[in-house]
């Protein structure tokens, strides 16, 4: 396999490329996920769900912190307020060979906002300052850090530009940022990630501010031209819920993003090109679904999605032999979709 480009944005710290990213999402950015996306883009830069630095410190490491080196580039984010604790997480990613490191300063939840982890530390500045620099220090791949424009009774462009203006000053380099505030009580995470309102002019307004920072937008982007049109600006995109629902979005990636004119692998092929990956971890003694759950958007607006999802969805649970139905519906998809699968 092609190594991917390391990054054309001048940072301190050599470091992947983040001209496309496809973000941390706990519960569906999991190992098999990320597997999976690599099969269809050789370069998008993947992040592991968020791991809390206690979960690091005081679980299974080789759950929390394990990958296939397939998977790579990958970043592995943190969520944690704990200076030292960070940077002796940071320290073991670094090990355990992971391209980045990032700290999650953009989830709402309360579970999480109780352990002064995610958006709430916008609200404590020099909590986020001290954690990255212990993070910096601890390691020598790159520290990044994702956050919003803002929380409730903090969300002034003035606040914004102070909350960065400190950590660009304790030497953080690139900034992830999720284009919309987070209002703390009162909404759900999911609420969170549709109900404030996306505001990228103030990302743009940001990367003005700081040209020399790497600004990433995040929040909302569904299109390729779209973001390509933020690129103009900004130095790339993470792409959340797309990049999930709609997995093939990422064929077009290495080409558009990365100019790669390596041919992209069909729909079909990536299946194939899985099947080692799932027989793999039903001999470990997985089961199917913990792969194939997430593939169900595989052939989203195509003839058969809809048949895809369900068998994937409801047949894998009736079934003793999970590899036979995999490959009954793979023959069934080719059937369905060979004419249109060639194009993207
Ligand atoms: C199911 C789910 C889980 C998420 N988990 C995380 C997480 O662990 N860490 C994080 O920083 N953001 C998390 N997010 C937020 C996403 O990283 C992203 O910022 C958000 O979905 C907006 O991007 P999008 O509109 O492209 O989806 C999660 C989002 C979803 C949908």
């Amino acid at each position: 396999m092609q190594q991917p480009p390391p990054s054309s944005f001048p940072c301190s710290r050599p470091g992947p490329s983040r001209r496309f990213c496809v973000a941390p999402m706990m519960d569906w950015t999991d190992r098999h996920y990320r597997y999976f996306a690599r099969l269809i883009s050789r370069h998008a830069l993947l992040y592991t769900e968020m791991v809390t630095t206690g979960a690091v410190l005081q679980g299974d490491r080789a759950r929390f912190l394990g990958y296939s080196p397939q998977e790579q580039p990958l970043a592995l984010q943190l969520g944690g307020s704990n200076a030292q604790d960070l940077a002796q997480c940071a320290r073991l990613a670094e090990q355990a060979g992971y391209a980045e490191v990032n700290l999650n300063v953009g989830c709402p939840s309360d579970r999480v906002q109780n352990n002064l982890i995610g958006a709430c530390l916008m609200g404590h500045p020099e909590l986020v300052v001290d954690g990255v620099k212990a993070m910096l220090d601890a390691c020598s791949i790159p520290v990044t850090v994702k956050h919003r424009i803002g929380i409730n009774g903090r969300d002034s462009y003035e606040q914004l530009v102070d909350f960065v203006g400190q950590l660009q000053e304790a030497g953080c380099e690139t900034f992830i940022v999720h284009a919309r505030i987070a209002i703390l009580e009162g909404l759900s995470p999911k609420e969170n990630r549709e109900v404030p309102p996306l505001r990228y002019e103030v990302v743009q307004q940001l990367k003005r501010d700081f040209p020399q920072l790497e600004i990433i937008l995040n929040g909302g982007l569904t299109d390729l031209d779209m973001m390509q049109q933020q690129m103009d600006e900004l130095d790339g995109v993470m792409v959340g819920r797309e990049a999930y629902h709609n997995p093939y979005l990422m064929a077009e990636v290495d080409r558009r993003f990365y100019g790669d004119p390596a041919p992209v692998r069909s729909r079909i092929e990536v299946l194939h090109a899985l099947r080692p990956y799932i027989a793999a971890h039903l001999a470990q003694g997985g089961a199917m679904h913990h792969v194939t759950r997430h593939i169900l958007g595989l052939f989203q607006g195509l003839p058969g999605a809809r048949h895809f999802r369900r068998q994937l969805s409801t047949e894998i649970h009736r079934t003793d032999q999970p590899l036979a139905l995999y490959d009954r519906l793979v023959s069934e998809m080719t059937e369905r979709t060979q004419p249109q699968d060639c194009s993207l």
